[in-house]
């Protein structure tokens, strides 16, 4: 990411995205393409590894939610292709389409052997799919990035048939105040000094950053039910430090 004297920087002056800048978007592709190489060595260290045991985890949530089969299935916000590949072996009929809006992250997950072959650069908030294309619309840790939750939020429901599911898996604030204590001295001390460590700080302050200014898990459910979704839930993961978000396109004539 280039350096950009008006926004936020690290301590060690690499800068890092501002939501309440109008550049926001664009501040996250370029800074998502900057740690592609890096992501998941990065993503694996900052969560001890629990971040390979929370997608199976979340998938196991969205087996016992939804009615349909799983036939089409769509990754938004791929990565390096963790959920997608994830997906691709517990639907093995399925077809699975991986789309990111960084063409740095879709190189790096097309470069991984078990990768969906299906593979695009796409941003979540104008989908290239038309109405009710997936039985499946999911996603990992990449909603707290999203410019307008509200608006793709719509646009996750528009893609799904009646009755297919949305699976939003995204870390969260903890119930517990000592599982938060913890949460917050490792988001906020621990990350971005495993940050420093890979080179660059800054993509790593803005983790907490997003984080602080994401909306409430209650919140969430409410911003889901508002884009049109029904059933929408909330399923605490590893005491709440992350949460998948379960929600189904409504039937056919109920969308508003
Ligand atoms: C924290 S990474 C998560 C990657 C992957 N889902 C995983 O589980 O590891 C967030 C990803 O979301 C992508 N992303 C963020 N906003 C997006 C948007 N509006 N449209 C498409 N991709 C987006 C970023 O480029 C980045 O690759």
């Amino acid at each position: 990411m280039a350096p950009d004297r008006d926004g936020p920087v690290a301590r060690d002056g690499s800068p890092y995205p501002d939501r309440a800048r109008p550049t926001f978007e664009r501040e996250v592709r370029a800074m998502f393409a900057s740690i592609a190489d890096r992501y998941d060595a990065f993503n694996h260290l900052a969560t001890f590894g629990l971040d390979l045991v929370w997608r199976p985890r979340a998938l196991w949530e969205l087996d016992r939610y939804r009615h349909l089969p799983v036939r089409r299935a769509l990754d938004v916000g791929c990565g390096t292709g963790g959920l997608a590949r994830r997906l691709a072996d517990r639907y093995p009929r399925a077809e699975v389409v991986a789309v990111d809006f960084s063409r740095a992250m879709v190189a790096a997950a097309g470069r991984r052997r078990r990768t969906p072959r299906a593979l695009g650069v796409a941003n979540a908030s104008r989908l290239p799919f038309a109405d009710g294309t997936f039985d499946l619309v999911a996603s990992a840790f990449v909603a707290r990035n999203f410019a307008d939750l509200r608006g793709t939020a719509r646009e996750l429901c528009r893609v799904l048939r009646p009755g297919g599911s949305l699976l939003t898996l995204e870390v969260s604030e903890p119930a517990s105040p000592t599982v938060r204590r913890l949460f917050h001295a490792h988001f906020d001390r621990v990350v971005p000094m495993i940050g420093r460590a890979f080179g660059r700080e800054g993509p790593y302050r803005y983790l907490p950053e997003s984080l602080r200014r994401f909306p409430s898990v209650r919140e969430v459910v409410t911003i889901l039910d508002a884009a049109g979704f029904v059933r929408a839930v909330a399923r605490p993961i590893s005491m709440g430090i992350v949460t998948a978000y379960l929600a189904e396109a409504p039937a056919r004539g109920q969308r508003g």
